[in-house]
């Protein structure tokens, strides 16, 4: 059994998890502890090749249309790699780790926005990493309307700046990002010990210390001695 703690960030695109994540992980390694940083999909060399196989808007020119289950399927190909590689060697040394996307991405990007539903997902996630869980997600879902400006603008920056893009998803309807996130409260609905939202627009420094106290009191509960009467039960 993993001895660790798992922590996922999850949100639209341009939600700003990945700012809150670094932050976050900053924070916890000047407290002392060991944390350990991935994304889905990348992070392994398998995981690089397939991301940019999803990512790179130039792919469908290259490989034609990328079937929506055969989307998901790389999703829990790059996944099923970096729990191997990364996620469960942490996790089995102690480290909290901090993951940038999992599986509820596929829920609600592929099951909500490419509409493959929630039961073939899940499926897959059993099948390929064996229903691990994250003892903790935080979802950061301010409204759609600001996330989808924020995406829209970076990626603009990207293109002009290195001339590449990993635009592929962000280049979708406003429709597909509206499945998306009412698919992601449908789960934070469904799973709300593990799943906290994070919605209110508040600066990123408020944001970061909303979640910082977060963490430290799941942490703090999960490395609370097992009472006695418990164990000896
Ligand atoms: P990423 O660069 O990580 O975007 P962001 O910084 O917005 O998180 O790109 C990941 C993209 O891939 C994002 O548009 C969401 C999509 N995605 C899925 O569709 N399904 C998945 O399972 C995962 C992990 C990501």
């Amino acid at each position: 059994m993993p001895r660790g703690y798992f922590i996922t960030f999850e949100g639209l695109d341009g939600s700003g998890k990945t700012t809150q994540l670094r932050r976050l992980a900053a924070t916890l390694e000047a407290e002392g502890h060991t944390v350990v940083t991935l994304r889905n999909p990348g992070g392994t060399a398998l995981g690089d090749r397939i991301r940019s196989v999803l990512l790179d808007s130039k792919s469908e020119a290259a490989l034609g249309p990328i079937a929506p289950a055969a989307e998901m399927a790389l999703m829990f190909a790059d996944r099923a790699q970096s729990i191997a590689e990364i996620v469960l060697p942490a996790l089995a040394a102690g480290s909290i780790v901090l993951c940038d996307r999992y599986t509820d991405s596929s829920e609600a990007y592929q099951g909500g926005g490419r509409q493959l539903g929630s039961p073939r997902v899940l499926a897959m996630h059993a099948a390929a990493c064996d229903n691990l869980q994250p003892d903790l997600t935080l979802l950061l879902l301010p409204s759609l309307e600001s996330s989808l400006k924020r995406a829209r603008r970076r990626n603009q920056r990207h293109v002009e700046r290195q001339g590449t893009d990993e635009n592929r998803f962000e280049r979708e309807p406003d429709d597909f990002y509206r499945r998306i996130y009412d698919k992601y409260k449908e789960i934070a609905a469904r799973e709300p010990n593990r799943v906290v939202i994070i919605d209110r627009n508040d600066s990123i420094e408020e944001i970061e210390k909303e979640i910082h106290a977060i963490v430290a009191r799941r942490i703090s509960t999960a490395e609370a001695p097992v009472p006695a009467s418990i164990v000896e039960a």
